[in-house]
Parts: C-alpha cells; sequence; structure tokens
C-alpha cells in the first residue's frame, strides 16, 4: 500500500521533461507514493478556458503534496488570441494558475534554499547558504485590480487620501490600479516560520526586506510585526534592509546573510537574484507550504523554447523533490537524494548545457539516480 497520495503535475513546456527525470530518481528512492497525475497548463487554456481545471483542484483537495513542473503564462490579450475560437470574447482571464494555487489552498510559506553544491561551475560563489521566505498569498499579488477603474474605485481614492488628487482627473481607463493588501495574520506566520526555522536550524540572522520609508502603510505594517515577532527570539539577531539595497549588498556580500524574510513581490524578486548566485533557474527550488497541503516546483517557468529538447538541468526540480521529502518527515530519503545530487555536482562528469556540459535532461537525472 502506497503512504502517500502526491498530485502529479507537470504542466506544460520544459516542466514535463523536468519531472520525468525527477520521476527516475524518486522511483530509485523506493518511495511509497501513489502519483495521481493532474491536467494543469496552457493546453488546458486553449481547450477549456481554465489553465488549472476544477477536477486538478478536487485533486489537490486529496493528496498529501503535490509536485508541480510549469506553465507557460502569456499577457491578457496574447492569452485570449490562443484560446479556440469558441471560448473567445465569453470574458474568461487568463490567471496564473500557481498564483491562484497558492490562493486557493493558502499556501502561505514560499520557502526558497538557496545553497551552493561546491563543485557546481555556475556557483557565485562558493559556500552561498540562505534561506528566503517568501510570504506567497497576499501583497501585490492579491489580484485586485482595476483597468479600467470603476467610478467607486475612484471616488473613493479621492474621498479617502490626499495623495490621490493628482490622479483624480483621470478617465478610468488612462490609468490602472493594483492593490497591495498584506494582513497582519498575513505578516506574522511568514515572519514567524522565518524565525522558527533559525531556530530550529542553528541560524543566526533573519533580514526582514522591505521598502517601508516609501510603503509606509502595509510595509510599515510588515516591519512593525517583523520587530514584535523577533523579540520572541533572543538568540537571533534580528536585521533590516530595504528591497533596493539588498539586491546591491546581497551580491556585494552574501556571507552577510542566513535568512531572509519579505512580502510576495519583493520576496520574488530576491528569490531570482538568490537563486543566480547558486547556479541560476536549473538549482532554483521552492515548496509553497501551507497547513494542510505542500506544493513543490522549480522556481524556473516553462521555458518553450527548450521544450521537448531533453536539454534543460532538471536538479531544480530533483531539489524540489527533496524538499517535498523533508516535508512529508521522509528525512533520511531527503538526506540521501540530496547527497546524491551533490555529488554528482561536484564530480562534474556529468553537466548540462548550463553547467557548460553536454548531458541530457534525462542523463542527469539517471547519474543521480545511480548514486542513490
Ligand atoms: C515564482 C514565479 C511566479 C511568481 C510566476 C510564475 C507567477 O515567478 O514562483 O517566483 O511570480 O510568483
Ligand atoms: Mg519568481
Amino acid at each position: 500500500m502506497a503512504k502517500y497520495r502526491i498530485a502529479w503535475l507537470p504542466g506544460d513546456g520544459i516542466g514535463v521533461e523536468v519531472m520525468a527525470a525527477t520521476r527516475i530518481v524518486l522511483d530509485r528512492l523506493d518511495f511509497a507514493a501513489e502519483y495521481v497525475h493532474g491536467d494543469i497548463g496552457w493546453e488546458f487554456w486553449r481547450t477549456e478556458g481554465d489553465a488549472f481545471p476544477a477536477r486538478t483542484i478536487e485533486l489537490l483537495k486529496s493528496v498529501d503534496a503535490a509536485l508541480f513542473g510549469a506553465i507557460t503564462s502569456k499577457p491578457a490579450k496574447a492569452a485570449e488570441a490562443e484560446l479556440l475560437p469558441e471560448l473567445r470574447g465569453k470574458g474568461v482571464q487568463y490567471r496564473s494558475p500557481i498564483v491562484r494555487m497558492r490562493q486557493l489552498f493558502d499556501l502561505w510559506n514560499c520557502l526558497r534554499p538557496i545553497k551552493a553544491y561546491p563543485g557546481n561551475p555556475l556557483n557565485y560563489k562558493e559556500g552561498i547558504d540562505l534561506v528566503v521566505f517568501r510570504e506567497n498569498t497576499e501583497d501585490l499579488y492579491a489580484g485586485v485590480e482595476f483597468s479600467p477603474v470603476p467610478q467607486a474605485v475612484s471616488a473613493t481614492l479621492a474621498a479617502t487620501s490626499k495623495n490621490f488628487a493628482p490622479f483624480a482627473g483621470l478617465g478610468a481607463d488612462e490609468y490602472a490600479v493594483s492593490c497591495k493588501i498584506n494582513t497582519r495574520r498575513g505578516s506574522e506566520r511568514i515572519v514567524r516560520a522565518a524565525f522558527e526555522f533559525a531556530q530550529q536550524n542553528g541560524r543566526k540572522k533573519v533580514t526582514v526586506v522591505h521598502k517601508a520609508n516609501v510603503v509606509r502603510a502595509t510595509d510599515g505594517m510588515f516591519l512593525e510585526i517583523a520587530r514584535e515577532v523577533a523579540q520572541g527570539y533572543p538568540g537571533i539577531q534580528q536585521d533590516e534592509a530595504n528591497i533596493d539595497a539588498m539586491t546591491m549588498w546581497l551580491l556585494k556580500n552574501p556571507f552577510n546573510y542566513d535568512v531572509l524574510v519579505a512580502p510576495n513581490l519583493y520576496g520574488d524578486i530576491i528569490s531570482d537574484l538568490c537563486a543566480q548566485m547558486v547556479g541560476g533557474l536549473g538549482f532554483g527550488c521552492s515548496g509553497n507550504i501551507g497547513d494542510n497541503l505542500a506544493v513543490f516546483e522549480p522556481t524556473h517557468g516553462s521555458a518553450p523554447k527548450y521544450a521537448g529538447q531533453n536539454k534543460v538541468n532538471p536538479i531544480a526540480t530533483i531539489l524540489a523533490a527533496k524538499m517535498m521529502l523533508e516535508w512529508l518527515g521522509e528525512k533520511p530519503r531527503a538526506a540521501a537524494l540530496e547527497a546524491a545530487t551533490a555529488a554528482v555536482i561536484a564530480e562534474g562528469r556529468v553537466r548540462t548545457y548550463d553547467m557548460g556540459g553536454s548531458a541530457t535532461t534525462r542523463q542527469m537525472a539517471e547519474a543521480i539516480a545511480a548514486r542513490l
């Protein structure tokens, strides 16, 4: 009997290949799981007007965890143009499935370990070992947006904010509004998760990334809550940095940092910067973790130009699977998988094109599986 039920969501583009490669490795681990395929991705947008169909949402309600590949997404007009003719003009709107999934299942903690595996030729510096905690359901990702701006919204803004004056005379389609919405609860739980992690893993410092000097209401609240939470962890240094300065300092001295915590959009931005320091998108892995469900994924997108070529690096997805094992409590298997991956990287014989080699996606997975 399988111990775990795992939703298997390859998506599209290179998502399909990196997931197939990851399965080779998982199968070698003798991990008692039943993998249930879920439809998700561009094909379902085109043919059904929904890239994340209701049946896949139902599937996610019945699993212990999910592994997700990648999905193509396009701006609104381009997306509409690819719909089957009978679906066009019906008002269906494309929204990123992963963003919807995070919100629907309250996967509030986006956990992104940033580790330079020794010998990776793409490491910016050897020894980098950071962990990003990104709030995953709120902020500018709330999806509360207006374009054109309804009269009721502009009237309310005019009546309640004097800073709205320069915009008050604009026509509804002369501007657009995206709301940055942050809650006390959402901010508190992500900051607490970062401090808890630091405490449990012998980390010394948590840096709170913000822009509270300008974005006073939301980031001001985030920072204030972070300071309160930090008081409960006297053994851990609490540090603060503006998002813009952070991008400079991180590059200048990554060793000054340890655990980073940020609201959604800043977390998104530093995630890519951090991933690039340890090998780029072929190495960035991610967990979207809620109280009842967690979905693990590589940080990269669907890279349509590489799709079907068996060329891209599957390590990001393999490391996402390692995070999934950890989350399920399968610590020895997770450790074995990480050690096998690290060994293949250190040895340097099997390298995909991004690492300067010519190994295929599949060969990389097979090399890691052979070490298990
Ligand atoms: C990420 C990605 C997503 C995000 C995209 C694909 C919607 O960039 O997981 O970091 O913005 O969160
Ligand atoms: Mg991103």
